[in-house]
């Protein structure tokens, strides 16, 4: 499927519903981009199932299929792979400045061809994002690292194992270099690795393609280089951020949603704060059910590397709290600018304060519709999830960031009973007003 032109579509929604039923949550975004990119590493066909089906990774796919990778899509959420005929290792800009995550391939080219440029990633609109220890790990096992002209040029005659630390713990850093180095000669040892869900499943990925990686999900990963890398069949983990976000769905429309097809011990963090704010959060094997309970209470919440709360949950967090009874805190301890959301909600009547990298909150009765904007890809999922709490209808912009990493979600959101849509257009926009006005 070719990864759609982005229209400017936005979502309308009339708040007020009580969000009840049933959700199954997809594949795991921040897996599947690393595994997509790691499937070029064998000359063998892979494939992986339980991909979900959003704008990151359809995009990257077509820049996959770009550099030579055969690519079968077999449906919406299985494809099938092939890197054998990747004929050069040289990635497009347009297509880095569209997906970061694309800088996965230097890892799994740099361990397969030993050679890999990439245009560096610029910043993104949460933070400057740098990539110092990427190369820092790919130069630890004997890779030559260069910046040229925008790019990031890595050649090396041989890898050899190390032994590196990461002086920050960085999800992309631990992927980009368990990669390279599950192709290098020898043992390499990762200290203050990333413990994310999604590291381990990427370990687990190339484990089931012939690597040798032990200790994912601790902060020391232990990788011994193999030869060559083989064909499989993968199905990656359920996404936590996307559950979470219908977790929170629930607080904040006083709803009932059984979030199915999940990993608990993977919200664990999440759920825990749900419980401090005063919902019911019960346990099942793969799923888990979120009740609102007739008040939200306050709380303080700092964003951590996993287990800790994660910060791609921060904004939907602070939606919530909007809302709650009292002062909360919010401190976003992992990238420097992911408050956007604050200054839209204020427009929807919320009340808080951002001082440095802390929100204070205090809580408000409610909220009001409005038309608002769509910072960054969770900003955005948590405006929705205001919205649909909000007094009357807003309309939300630039939605194209919302679906890199949510599939159907407006979808997702109407089978719970949510009055949303998706419209192209000031008259598709009055429609749905009309429409809804008598519900
Ligand atoms: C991944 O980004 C995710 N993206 C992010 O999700 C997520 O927020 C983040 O991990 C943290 O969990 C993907 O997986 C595609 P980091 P990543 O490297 O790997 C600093 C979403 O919404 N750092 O763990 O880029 C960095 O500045 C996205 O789905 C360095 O200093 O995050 C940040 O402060 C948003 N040097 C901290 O580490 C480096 O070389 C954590 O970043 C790398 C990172």
């Amino acid at each position: 499927m070719k990864s759609k032109v982005v229209s400017m579509d936005h979502y309308v929604i009339r708040g007020g519903n009580v969000l009840r039923g049933e959700v199954e949550i997809g594949g795991a975004k921040n897996a599947a981009l690393a595994i997509l990119a790691a499937a070029i590493m064998t000359d063998e066909t892979v494939t992986i199932e339980n991909m979900p089906d959003v704008r990151d990774t359809n995009v990257l796919l077509d820049a996959m299929a770009g550099i030579g990778v055969h690519i079968e899509r077999v449906d919406r959420h299985t494809v099938k792979i092939n890197g054998s005929m990747v004929q050069n290792v040289n990635i497009e800009y347009e297509l880095i400045k569209k997906i970061r995550a694309s800088y996965y391939l230097i890892g799994a080219l740099l361990g397969k061809y030993r050679e890999a440029e990439v245009p560096l990633p610029g910043g993104c609109n949460i933070g400057s994002r740098p990539i110092d220890q990427h190369l820092k790990g790919f130069r630890a096992i004997g890779a030559d690292v260069k910046i040229d002209h925008g790019s990031i040029v890595a050649t090396a005659e041989k890898l050899i194992g190390a032994h590196m630390y990461m002086d920050v713990v960085s999800v992309g850093a631990t992927i980009n270099v368990m990669m390279a180095a599950s192709m290098a000669e020898g043992k390499t040892i990762i200290e203050n690795a990333a413990k994310e869900p999604h590291v381990v499943d990427v370990a687990n990925f190339l484990n089931s393609m012939g690597a040798d990686i032990k200790g994912a999900g601790t902060d020391v990963i232990r990788i011994r280089g193999v030869e060559k890398l083989h064909g499989a069949t993968y199905s990656i983990i359920p996404d936590q951020i996307e559950a979470g976000t219908f977790m929170f769905a629930a607080a904040v429309t006083k709803g009932d949603i059984l979030v199915k097809d999940v990993i608990p011990k993977h919200l664990e963090s999440i759920t825990a704060k749900l419980l401090e704010m005063g919902c019911e959060v019960e346990e099942l094997d793969d799923a888990v059910r979120v009740r609102y309970t007739g008040e939200l209470h306050s709380t303080q919440i700092k964003t951590l590397p996993y287990p800790g709360f994660p910060t791609d949950m921060q904004p939907q967090a602070g939606i919530t709290l909007a809302l709650s009874e009292g002062v909360s805190t919010i401190t976003e301890s992992i990238f420097e600018n992911r408050f956007r959301y604050v200054d839209e909600i204020i427009r929807m009547g919320a009340d808080i304060k951002v001082e440095g990298n802390t929100a204070i909150i205090t809580g408000v009765k409610g909220l009001t519709g409005a038309h608002i904007s769509s910072p960054d890809l969770r900003a955005g999922a948590a405006l929705v999830l205001a919205a649909l709490s909000a007094d009357g209808v807003s309309v939300v912009d630039d939605i194209h960031l919302i679906e890199r990493g949510y599939e159907d979600f407006d979808v997702k959101l109407r089978a719970l009973g949510g009055l949303i849509e998706r419209v192209s257009d000031e008259e598709e926009i009055q429609k749905f007003r009309l429409r809804t006005q008598a519900i």
